[in-house]
C-alpha cells in the first residue's frame, strides 16, 4: 500500500487550495492509498531558527509539530503540497514548511529519505496559468534536493472566491486522477 503525505497551504479551510488538495486525496484514498492530511495552518510549525543540527542528522531540535511530519514523510512515497499565490509566491506557512523540511536534504545535497512523487498544488488570483511560472520552478528546485520530484502541477487560476475550485469540474477530476497515480 502506498502511503501519501498532504499538505493544506492556505489558511481559508473551505478554499480552492483545501479543495483541490482533498480532491487528490480522494483520488489516491480510492485508489487505495493511506494518506495523512496535515492542514499546517492550524498545527504550531515554528520557522527555521537556523541551528544547522540537521546537517549532521534527519529531524530538528523544535520540539512542534513538525515531529509528526518528519514521521509521516520518511515512511510515505508520495507527497501533496498545496498553497495560494502570496505576492507571487507560495505562502508564508508553506514557506515555513520548505525551510522545515531541510532535514530531508543531507550535507551533500542528495535526499536523505529517498525520492518521492509530488504534486504541487497552486490557487491564485490571476487568469495565466503559467503567470508565475518562474516562481513554481524554483519550488520546483528547492524541492527536488529533498527528493520531493514533482510528478504533476496543478493551477486553479482565477480563484479569488474560495469556491473557484470546487465549481469547477473538469479540473476537480483532473486532481481526482492525479491521485489516483499517486497511489499506482
Ligand atoms: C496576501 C495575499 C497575496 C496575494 N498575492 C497574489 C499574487 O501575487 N498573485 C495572484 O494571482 N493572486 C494573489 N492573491 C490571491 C490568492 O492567490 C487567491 O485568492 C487564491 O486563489 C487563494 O487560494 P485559497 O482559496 O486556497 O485560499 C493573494 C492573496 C492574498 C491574501
Amino acid at each position: 500500500m502506498k502511503k501519501v503525505v498532504a499538505f493544506i497551504g492556505s489558511p481559508r479551510k473551505n478554499g480552492n487550495t483545501a479543495t483541490l488538495v482533498l480532491e487528490v486525496v480522494k483520488g489516491a484514498e480510492a485508489a487505495g492509498a493511506q494518506v495523512k492530511v496535515f492542514p499546517i495552518n492550524e498545527m504550531n510549525i515554528r520557522p527555521c531558527q537556523s541551528c544547522f543540527s540537521c546537517r549532521k542528522q534527519y529531524g530538528c531540535p523544535i520540539d512542534d509539530d513538525m515531529k509528526s511530519v518528519y514521521e509521516e514523510i520518511k515512511q510515505a512515497d508520495a507527497v501533496v503540497i498545496g498553497s495560494p499565490v502570496y505576492m507571487l509566491q507560495v505562502s508564508g506557512q508553506v514557506k515555513v514548511l520548505f525551510d522545515r523540511l531541510f532535514p530531508l536534504m543531507d550535507a551533500d545535497f542528495s535526499p536523505r529519505c529517498g525520492i518521492k512523487k509530488t504534486v504541487m498544488i497552486y490557487s491564485q488570483g490571476q487568469t495565466g496559468a503559467d503567470s508565475f511560472k518562474a516562481s513554481f520552478d524554483l519550488n520546483a528546485s528547492v524541492l527536488q534536493v529533498m527528493g520531493l520530484q514533482i510528478a504533476e502541477t496543478i493551477v486553479c487560476t482565477g480563484a479569488n472566491r474560495p469556491d473557484t475550485a470546487a465549481g469547477d469540474a473538469k479540473l476537480l477530476q483532473r486532481a481526482f486522477e492525479v491521485g489516483r497515480k499517486l497511489a499506482e
